[in-house]
């Protein structure tokens, strides 16, 4: 439907009808008015599956919602670094979505993981803004290929779940934007989700719901948003204040009492009434371009999906080590070890829960193989150690050639709605894990955990097998790579610290009460651990694979540019191992000097390329102003310093193979304001500013400035410190010293200098 016929119809809405429009019929539909042929829309969870109630609604995962397909989670997904499989994902999930009737998919979530702990990471990408905006763009165009619509979410800065629905985020500036915003925004500008979904916390005092500056300065006026917003379930906490910042659609319903309040406002002139009906048509816009276009002959086919699930899967499991223990040979006697082995945990707990038509476990997948044996080892009800299994499974252990033990975190670690306590896996598994490797040295852990997990038997093993939560086909997926029939393709798309003290937002994280202070800033993730030279278990970026690669020939094509121009950046990269295999390339940018303090160096793109044994392939990015960008508090947007910078490239953030140096100029001058606090250092920057101050305060700058020292303190007194002493010496500070000089010269000079490039 057009703009102006939504308009016109629009304007035969009474306002009650259009109060009404503004939160939903019930917990999952906007509302629908007849006699205008306005139909009620549907929207569900997501984000990796369909969760659609049929019949009681909840936000918490609590009632049954229709037989479905559970893809791998957000944790998994982002490890794939393929954009291609996220694409495919998300049109199997608009797909479904269209047999099943629903307008919008309630997600990709592309909070930024701040810490290990917080209870949702399972369901979010990454500690990285771009790997979380540029995963988050590809599941959006895929599901939106089928003309459903997707909730991005939780916008924003909701990186805990302890007290989210009060919790204030409080953040400076530039970490707003370098960080929490930019996980959103790529995402927003290039894939153009239908709708974002408000999260419930408040950002720097005011709540997401009511925060005009993002829901309609930063979405709608800088990145072309179009689509609606709609709150978090229940977020809305004063809906009249809420329209006017930018939230158009409340879910689920407030049955009725909100609507009152709006249509009261408007009476008492509170409220524009241009105000609800622009939330109104951005509602009806999106409405109306989902049923124009119903695929009326839409099937939704769980086996086929699950397949699709499957295939995702194989990509999410990153491969952590290996001593030569994997692939695993078919032939071997094989103890599978561990109660995921049987029921993995391919999920998470909360919204985001899938009721599974079917689920595949490792044992499933190797059914048949008489080489395969399995002992339970561990009770995930309980943290206790359960000696009969214990000494079962220690004695599978002895008795085979290798070890497989299926571990992670019981589903009551991670979930929506509380974080988790400490970063380790429950003792009896961890007990378990030691035991079996004692009595077997080909002893491999595979892992179900939807965020880091410390791993004090990592030097015991040979191998260790990331699985995250992969979703109903994981055992499948997990036994293709167990034995090589897929090569291992995964990174981690965030750090696994050594132990949770390590961690940046350690000293702060869940805050006190309300109060959540961003205090490591911009340092999340690698960017923190870079800059403090810390080991870590496993890097951001890391995983193995069963092939080798090499990169070569390193090429810009220009190797200076202006801020305003783009530059392309070329690598070959060769498999020379037996296999075929998939790598993904890494390029990170390092400001070599700079007068802002930055990480080390920032992820600014990556690619994932398939390539046979001896097969050689080019790949190709392209680098404008945002990648050697910070974000200036100074001008309100993204600046670059006209200077050196290394383009590396990297099979992780502490791999990099190789590395070229390119200068960047910047095309902007960032305004200089001169004061009487201004220091001499900062003037003399501009020789013209200097060449004023030292004319116009001779006496000032005398030759000898250490005169009255004693002969030892003179010696002390190096060239350095006079001249450290005269930089950091304010314009004003000749007026306290000799008296040749008044404030009220210092202010003349101060206007002169002010005045220079007027
Ligand atoms: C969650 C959202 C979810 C919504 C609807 C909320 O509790 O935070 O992610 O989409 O419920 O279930």
């Amino acid at each position: 439907m057009t703009a102006d016929k939504i308009k016109e119809l629009v304007a035969q809405m009474t306002l009650e009808e259009k109060a009404a429009m503004c939160s939903g019929a019930d917990f999952w539909h906007t509302e629908a008015v007849e006699r205008l042929g306005i139909p009620a829309s549907m929207v569900s969870d997501g984000p990796h599956g369909l969760r659609k109630q049929d019949q009681e609604g909840d936000h918490l995962g609590v009632n049954d919602s229709i037989k479905a397909v559970c893809f791998p989670a957000g944790c998994g997904t982002a490890a794939s670094f393929n954009r291609d499989l996220l694409r495919e994902m998300g049109e199997t999930l608009g797909n479904e979505c269209q047999a099943e009737g629903v307008s919008v998919i309630l997600g990709p979530a592309v909070n930024i993981k701040r810490s290990p702990l917080c209870g949702r990471n399972f369901e979010y990408y990454s500690e990285d803004p771009l790997v979380a905006s540029e995963m988050a763009g590809a599941l959006i165009q895929g599901v939106q290929s089928k003309n459903v619509g997707t909730s991005i979410k939780h916008f924003l800065a909701n990186n805990q779940e302890t007290r989210r629905l009060s919790s204030d985020s409080r953040i400076d500036e530039r970490t707003l934007h370098e960080i929490y915003l930019a996980a959103f925004e790529g995402a927003v500008k290039k894939a153009k989700p239908w709708t974002v979904m408000c999260s419930y916390n408040r950002i720097n005092g005011i709540y997401a719901a009511q925060n005009h500056q993002y829901l309609t300065e930063t979405l709608r006026n800088q990145w072309g948003f179009d689509g609606y917003v709609m709150s978090d379930w229940g977020a809305v906490n004063n809906r009249v204040e809420d329209l006017k910042a930018g939230l158009d659609l409340e879910m689920p319903s407030s049955l009725g009492a909100n609507d009152k309040l709006i249509v009261g406002a408007v009476l008492s002139g509170e409220l524009d009434e241009s105000v609800v009906d622009t939330a109104v048509e951005r509602i009806l816009n999106i409405v109306f371009r989902y049923e124009e276009k119903r695929d009326k002959n839409a099937v939704f086919d769980k086996d086929k999906d699950h397949e699709t699930a499957r295939k995702v899967a194989e990509e999410t499991i990153v491969l952590l080590k290996n001593e030569g223990v994997l692939p695993l040979s078919d032939k071997r006697k094989i103890a599978f070890i561990g109660k995921y082995a049987k029921t993995p945990r391919y999920q998470g707990g909360g919204s985001s829960h899938i009721n599974s038509h079917k689920i595949t476990s490792a044992l499933d997948a190797v059914q048949g193989m008489d080489n395969i044996i399995y002992a339970q080892g561990f009770d995930d009800a309980e943290d206790k150690t359960d000696e009969r299994l214990l000494a079962e499974a220690v004695e599978a252990a002895r008795g085979a050639e290798v070890a497989v033990i299926f571990a992670g975190l019981p589903e009551k670690y991670e979930s929506e709605g509380f974080d988790r306590k400490h970063m380790a896996m429950p003792n009896c598994q961890n007990e378990l894990i030691e035991k079996v490797a004692a009595v077997q040295p080909n002893t491999v852990v595979v892992l179900h955990n939807g965020s880091p997990i410390e791993m004090p038997w990592v030097d015991k093993v040979k191998g260790v097998v990331e699985a995250y939560l992969g979703g109903q086909a994981v055992g499948g997926a997990i036994c293709d790579i167990l034995f090589g029939k897929v090569n291992p393709s995964a990174k981690l798309p965030e750090t696994f610290p050594l132990k949770l003290e390590d961690n940046p937002s350690y000293l702060s994280y869940i805050g006190e009460g309300d109060m959540v202070e961003y205090r490591e800033g911009i340092f999340v993730g690698y960017r923190y651990y870079d800059k403090k030279k810390m080991d870590v278990l496993f890097p951001f970026g890391y995983g193995l694979s069963y092939t080798t690669f090499e990169y070569s020939n390193l090429t810009v094509d220009k190797d200076r540019m202006k801020d305003t121009d783009t530059m392309r950046v070329s690598v070959d990269v060769t498999n020379t191992g037996a296999v075929a295999g998939k790598e993904i390339i890494q390029l990170y940018v390092a400001d070599k000097e700079s007068t802002v303090i930055r990480p080390v160096k920032e992820l600014r793109d990556f690619v994932k390329v398939d390539l046979k044994p001896g097969e050689t392939k080019t790949v190709t990015f392209t680098l404008d102003k945002r990648a050697f960008a910070y974000y200036s508090v100074n001008i309100h947007d993204w600046h670059v310093e006209t200077g050196e910078f290394d383009i590396l490239i990297g099979k992780s953030s502490r791999d990099i193979v190789l590395t070229k140096t390119v200068n960047v100029e910047s095309t902007v001058k960032l305004p200089f304001v001169y004061t009487t606090d201004t220091t001499m250092g900062d003037v003399m920057k501009d020789p013209r500013a200097w060449k004023i101050v030292k004319e116009s305060m001779p006496q000032a700058f005398p030759e000898a400035q250490n005169d009255s020292k004693s002969e030892a303190e003179n010696e002390a007194f190096t060239e350095e410190m006079a001249n450290a002493g005269l930089m950091y010496s304010p314009l004003r500070g000749p007026v306290s010293f000799g008296g040749h000089v008044s404030m009220a010269d210092i202010q003349a000079i101060v206007d002169k200098l002010n005045a220079l490039d007027e």
